[in-house]
């Protein structure tokens, strides 16, 4: 894939899928790519107008939600609430816990919703568990040589 820039959006509670997405960003920083890193706090979907690519990393929270504060974000792209995302090439960490029914929900539904608003999916959709550190080591590596090919 050619370098586009990307942007590394995150959704997180208690630091975990956060901690993620700032390691991503240094690899993929570190690989070269012009990156920049949102907290989907203060991140509106009219701004995903704005981007080409983006890696999304977000955890699952009540049954099957966003984080609390990622709630505007969420909804309104569930809501169909964006721009036309045909521009946008995408791929979806998900976070969750296993225990729960709704596993990864949320990272499930944002990963649809984008779909659904036409934008690509570059890489499927990585749900990893409480004990993520191996998952992540094995999905880095596949996003890296993904955006290589
Ligand atoms: C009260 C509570 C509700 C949760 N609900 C879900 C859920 O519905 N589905 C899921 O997959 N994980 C759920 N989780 C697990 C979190 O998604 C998981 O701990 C994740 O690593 C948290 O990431 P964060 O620190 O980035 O928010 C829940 C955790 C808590 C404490």
């Amino acid at each position: 894939m050619d370098k586009k820039p990307i942007t590394v959006l995150f959704g997180s509670m208690t630091g975990n899928a956060e901690d993620l997405a700032e390691r991503t960003f240094e690899r993929l920083k570190k690989e070269g790519y012009q990156v920049t890193l949102e907290n989907l706090d203060t991140f509106e979907t009219d701004k995903l107008a704005d981007l080409q690519r983006a890696v999304v990393v977000i955890s699952t929270w009540g049954e099957g939600d966003p984080p609390d504060e990622s709630e505007d974000f969420c909804y309104a792209l569930y809501d169909g609430k964006t721009p036309n995302l045909a521009h946008l090439e995408y791929c979806v960490l998900a976070l969750g816990d296993s225990s729960y029914d709704e596993f990864c929900g949320c990272g499930r539904k944002v990963d649809e919703s984008f779909a659904k608003q036409g934008a690509k999916s570059f890489l499927p959709r990585k749900e990893v568990d409480v004990d993520f550190d191996d998952d992540y080591a094995t999905w880095i590596e596949s996003l890296v040589s993904r955006l290589a090919r």
